[in-house]
């Protein structure tokens, strides 16, 4: 089977290919938005690098040309200067379907985030759940995960917690009393390649979140535990982060803003966890942290 993946220079994205590599006979056509950008990737005849613009869904369309699945994993939830949650999040989808489509791939898996609804007062949970809609009324078979914080080496969220279980009194917003449901991102790539073997008739959404539900604040104790230390959680206020982030907003587009700390502070919760049907036997949390905070 040959993979696509989209944003494959991302953290995720560059687990996966790994993963492919070391688990499965798959062969993987690697997109990013720049060459140079997949440098990282290993080595490998299994593996295709190729430059794609969004831009251009003819030209992405015959980049996808042969490929049986594609993975789109190109997505923020920071804005920058030239990044929107519109082009990002869903002008890049729609291209994706679309070319997906044209180059008749039979099926696309997408990921989306928990929290994501067309109704949110947050944007960027909008434009996942916009995204999402692109993909399941494409036409072509879809499967959408919807994923908490993600945490292996290298991830965002992993570097926080480093951070503040590294330092003796970290001051968290709202003293992290908000609660998460952290997903290895190994386990996130078994989930993807299972979905891309098993083809849905139509479209399928699976919310997939970690073992253990955990209050942020004892999440960065545990991990400072794990190191032989002992932290005392401070206090960020979240309004006066919002009002921050929000008057720097004005100067200097992207970065934190009030969106990303409603995000990141927001109770993740699921209705129902995907992993015994998407074949993935959760890894428990303190084995994940393992992985990175000893790096
Ligand atoms: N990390 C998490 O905790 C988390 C949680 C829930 C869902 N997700 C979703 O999982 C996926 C991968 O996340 P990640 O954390 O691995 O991502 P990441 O490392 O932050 O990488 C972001 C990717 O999006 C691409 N991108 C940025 N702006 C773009 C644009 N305007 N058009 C097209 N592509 C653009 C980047 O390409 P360039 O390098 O070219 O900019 C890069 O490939 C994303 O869809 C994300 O929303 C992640």
């Amino acid at each position: 089977m040959k993979i696509a993946i989209t944003g494959a220079n991302s953290r995720v994205g560059q687990t996966l290919v790994q993963h492919i590599l070391d688990n499965s006979e798959h062969s993987v056509l690697a997109g990013a938005r720049s060459v140079k950008s997949l440098k990282d990737l290993p080595q490998s005849s299994r593996i295709e690098a190729a430059a794609i613009s969004y831009d251009a869904a003819d030209e992405l369309a015959k980049v996808l040309e042969g490929a049986d699945c594609v993975v789109h994993l190109a997505g923020i939830l920071m804005e920058g200067k030239n990044s929107s949650y519109r082009s990002a999040n869903v002008e890049a989808t729609a291209a994706v379907v679309s070319a997906a489509k044209k180059a008749s791939v039979s099926h696309v898996v997408f990921i989306s985030v928990i929290g994501a609804d067309v109704n949110s007062d947050n944007a960027y949970f909008r434009s996942k759940a916009e995204a999402e809609q692109l993909v399941a009324n494409s036409g072509v078979s879809s499967t959408i995960i919807r994923t908490p914080i993600l945490l292996g080496p290298g991830a965002a969220g992993a570097a926080a917690i480093k951070w503040a279980s590294g330092s003796p009194k970290p001051k968290l917003l709202g003293g992290g009393r908000y609660t998460m449901r952290p997903l290895d991102i190994d386990d996130l790539c078994v989930a993807v390649v299972n979905s891309c073997q098993t083809q849905p008739n139509g479209s399928t959404t699976h919310e997939l979140v970690g073992p253990q539900a955990i209050q942020y604040c004892d999440l960065v104790k545990m991990a400072a535990r794990m190191q032989g230390r002992e932290v005392e959680i401070g206090s960020f206020p979240i309004a006066v982060a919002k009002i921050a982030s929000g008057v720097k907003g004005i100067f200097q587009k992207g970065g934190m803003s009030p969106t990303v700390i409603d995000v990141i502070t927001m109770n993740e919760h699921a209705e129902h966890n995907a992993d015994a049907a998407l074949g993935v036997a959760l890894t428990p949390l303190e084995q994940t942290l393992q992985k990175f905070i000893t790096q």
